[in-house]
This record gives structure tokens, sequence and C-alpha cells, in this order.
């Protein structure tokens, strides 16, 4: 079937980014075709589109979408017209039509819509490894999250407060201040105007904090080091500000016995049960309304150049999607 898809001939700004037509092949062994009712944006595409993580040329670009069983292949147990969703199962969401193996799609329950999916698979997934399996946060522990505003800060903020964690969050402006307290922040700070480590001292008594997850990057690294207890964890997982110096290890030991990860949610979603039961658990979340899904911006398929350009100068708050059918 003929499909159209953005697709980067070189990586560079928001204008490599074309629309283009595209012949899908038949489906083979183990893959179906998905019409994407909604497609999900994230920060990670700005990066393969920019080139800060290569991708082989030409591409499509996206992870993230949700949609229609349009065609199966062999050997699938998936049927033409079932409601999935899919977030890790290759790059090309930004179309309105892709193949993809079935192990990687995840059926949605009634109660969630195809926008709704788009918005929360990726982000919440990776809210989902974050406090539950990367450090595994408690009912009256305080944690820092970067960006709090953003995506994935939208729904962390929510689920960390739903299990009683007491979470600060910071963030660019007033307004995102004010969303962030909407959305299960219960101290926020403004790292444009106020010092993050003295605040953070000051909120936890002297204590500081047990972990602290940071997908802003260059400009929060150190603030973040600083901002832990000795035997903290650092949870360094995206670089919104560009990616950190490179870390000499005696620093860890000099600011009280660091721990330090940089981990991704394909490795904490890489196997089809764990990726089944990180969807479980979100799906839980939300139907429960212990995590809301704010979709704060919609754009057509083909206005892809202004979303990256929007979410990559700071304007943006929790999710956003793109539409294959155009905006209604
Ligand atoms: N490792 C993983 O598994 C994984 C998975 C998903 C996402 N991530 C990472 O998590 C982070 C958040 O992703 P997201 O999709 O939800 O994006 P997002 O938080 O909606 O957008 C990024 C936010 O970062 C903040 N920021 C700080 N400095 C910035 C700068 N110089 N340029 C642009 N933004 C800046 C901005 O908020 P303020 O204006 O409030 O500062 C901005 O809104 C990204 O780094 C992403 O790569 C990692």
């Amino acid at each position: 079937m003929m499909t159209r898809a953005i697709r980067i001939h070189e990586t560079g700004g928001p204008e490599v980014m074309q629309l283009e037509g595209l012949e899908l092949e038949a489906p083979g062994p183990g893959m179906v075709t998905v019409v994407n009712k909604a497609i999900g944006l994230n920060y990670i595409d700005t990066y393969h589109r920019s080139g800060l993580y290569p991708l082989p040329l030409p591409t499509g670009l996206g992870l993230e979408g949700a949609g229609l069983v349009e065609t199966v292949g062999e050997g699938v147990d998936l049927a033409v017209g079932d409601r999935v969703a899919y977030c890790s199962a290759g790059f090309g969401a930004y179309a309105e039509a892709i193949n993809l193996p079935a192990v990687r799609l995840i059926k949605l329950p009634d109660g969630i819509d195809f926008e709704t999916a788009a918005a929360m698979m990726l982000k919440g997934q990776t809210a989902e490894y974050l406090l539950q399996r990367t450090y595994a946060l408690k009912a009256g522990e305080t944690c820092l999250f970067h960006a709090a505003a953003g995506g994935v800060g939208l729904i962390f903020g929510q689920w960390a407060s739903s299990i009683g964690a007491s979470v600060i969050g910071t963030v660019g402006s007033p307004e995102k201040a004010e969303l962030a307290r909407q959305h299960g922040y219960r101290h926020v700070i403004n790292y444009n105007t106020e010092n993050v480590v003295e605040r953070v001292l000051e909120i936890t008594g002297g204590a500081k904090l047990p972990v602290v997850y940071d997908g802003v990057g260059k400009d929060t690294f150190e603030i973040s080091l600083d901002c832990l207890q000795p035997r903290g964890l650092m949870v360094s997982f995206g670089n919104a500000s560009g990616s950190p110096e490179p870390l000499d290890l005696q620093t860890l030991s000099n600011k009280g016995s660091l721990f330090i990860t940089r981990p991704t949610m394909f490795t904490y979603t890489a196997t089809p049960e764990e990726l089944q039961r990180s969807s479980e658990d979100l799906f839980a979340r939300v139907l429960s309304g212990d995590v809301r899904i704010e979709i704060n911006q919609r754009y057509a398929l083909a206005d892809v150049q202004q979303a990256h350009r929007d979410l990559e100068s700071r304007k943006t708050t929790g999710s956003s999607i793109l539409l294959p059918q155009g905006l209604s």
C-alpha cells in the first residue's frame, strides 16, 4: 500500500524532515501493518534528527504511535482491526502507516483512546522503569526530577506522588511551576531564578536526596550530583540541554561514594514480558485516575518541523502528538 511518511536524508535542523510518499510492502512473517491514528512526539526524536544519536540514512523518524492493525503477516497473534500501540518497535512512526514486528505491539484496553496512547506509551513506560526499577522509590522518600512540566515529567510526578513519595521538580518558568504543582510535585524550583542545591538542602533539612532523575543533562549534571546524599543514585537519562561532560570517576568518590546509571527504556523493556508488564502497570495507573495524560500540543503530521521547533525551544508542556489525518 502507499503511505506518506516523514523521512530524513541528512541530519540537521527541523528543516531536514520532509513528508514523502512511500510504498509499504505487504508485512512478512511476524510483521503487521499498523495504520496510525496518533503519533507520539519525544525528545529522543530530535537526537535522531540532529545526529546526536546516529541512524543509518535515509531513515524514517519517530518511535511511538497508536492505531489499527491493517494487515497481518504469517504467524502473528493479532487480528485485522485490533487497537494497538507501540513505542519501541522500530523507527518511522511519523507516518500514516508503518510495518512493525507484532511482538513489540501492545493491545490497547477499551478505556484508552488512540491519542492518549500515543501521548503516553514511551513517556509512561519511562516513568515506570525509572521509579519502579532503576530505583524502587518508596512512600515517604523524597526525590528530584528535572524538567517536571515536560512529557515524562508530568507523568512521573503524578505516579511518584500516588505511591506516597515526595517529589521535588525543577522547571524553567512560573507557568510551568504551577503545572508541575498540579501534577504531583510537592516542591517546585525554577532553575532559571533559584539555586537548586540550596533549595534542596532547605527542603530536606540538610539531608539531601537518595536519588535524582536528570533528563536535562549538560546544564544540570553537576547540580544533580550536589543534591545527592552519600551513596545516593544519580539517574542520568537524557540530554535536553546537550550531553554532560565526560565524568572523572573520582568525582563520585569525592561527593560521597555516589552511584550513577545511564539507563534507557529499550533495555528495561527488551523482552516481550518486560514490555507487557511495563505497559500493564502504566495502563493500570491511567485507568485508575492516578495518572492523567496531558496532551497540550497537537500538530498535523505535515507540521512536524514546527513540533520539533516548539519542543526544542522549551515551548511545550506535557505530551505532544502528531495527527496523520490532520487537525479536526
Ligand atoms: N533514557 C530514557 O529511557 C528516556 C526515555 C524518554 C525520555 N528521555 C529523556 O527525558 C527527557 C524528557 O523527554 P520528553 O520527551 O518528556 O521532553 P520534555 O521534558 O517534554 O522536553 C524537554 C524539557 O527539558 C527542559 N530543558 C532544559 N534545558 C533545555 C534546553 N537547553 N533545551 C531544551 N529543553 C530544555 C525544558 O523544560 P524547562 O523549560 O522547564 O526547563 C523542556 O521542556 C529528554 O532528555 C529525553 O531524551 C529518556
